[in-house]
């Protein structure tokens, strides 16, 4: 058996998983959960301005471009930035800029909505709040900010591995060559999520489905 890498990393990670990584969306258990998603996530963005984190292949960047006005989307790898950027998009002005979320060095401030597709789950717990300052202040105050992530669903989901002192988990993942990864995975219960956005967020709703949850809330206009 190949050894496990530990990603530190995670854009290590989803480097090498760049073009086996839309074979998620295949599931065929998951396809009714997918099917409302990609509805909402179409049509949501209406008129706005979206700044998208960790686009990946840019999966969802193709249904925000449905209803929005334009869409700068980033992620810290060239590989998947690469491979979002061949895709064919509906008409809508979107820049692909490569960064850091933790940073988010050169990105502009003038964005009335932001996006986060299945990001949140592997921000480390102490990392959340930095990482929450730094998208947030790319933002106007009461825009519309949309998450969605997974929920842990045993038989479906890759078992969870092990949880660290701080109260991460992890799954050990496998690629296509055999090589095996272990890739920091949070699973947030219902109340979790709106504890921490009451915070940050009015308007607060969370549409908890089976495989699948999304957030949506509006930036507090005074923190
Ligand atoms: C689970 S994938 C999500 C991709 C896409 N949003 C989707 O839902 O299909 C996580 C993405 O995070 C990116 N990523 C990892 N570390 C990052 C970082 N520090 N800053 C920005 N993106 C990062 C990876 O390159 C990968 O594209």
């Amino acid at each position: 058996m190949g050894k496990t890498k530990n990603v530190k990393n995670l854009e290590a990670y989803y480097t090498r998983r760049a073009n086996e990584y839309e074979g998620i969306y295949s599931k065929p258990e998951r396809q009714e959960d997918l099917r409302p998603l990609k509805s909402i996530i179409g049509s949501i963005f209406r008129d706005h301005r979206v700044l998208e984190i960790a686009c990946g292949t840019g999966y969802w960047t193709r249904y925000i471009a449905e209803s929005a006005t334009s869409i700068v989307a980033t992620d810290v790898s060239k590989e998947l930035l690469d491979l979002a950027i061949s895709k064919k998009y509906h008409s809508c002005s979107i820049t692909f800029q490569q960064t850091d979320a933790y940073s988010m060095e050169k990105v502009g401030d003038n964005f009335n909505a932001g996006f986060c597709g299945f990001w949140w789950s592997h921000i480390p717990l102490t990392r959340r709040t930095q990482f929450l300052e730094i998208f947030h202040s790319k933002l106007n105050p009461g825009a519309l900010v949309v998450m969605i992530d997974n929920n842990y669903v045993e038989g479906s989901s890759t078992p969870v591995s092990r949880k660290d002192e701080e109260g991460n988990t992890y799954q050990v993942r496998k690629l296509k060559d055999g090589t095996r990864y272990e890739v920091l995975k949070n699973f947030p219960e219902e109340s979790n999520l709106h504890n921490f956005f009451e915070k940050v967020g009015e308007n607060i709703q969370i549409n908890n489905l089976t495989y699948y949850w999304l957030l949506k809330y509006n930036l507090k206009k005074s923190p």
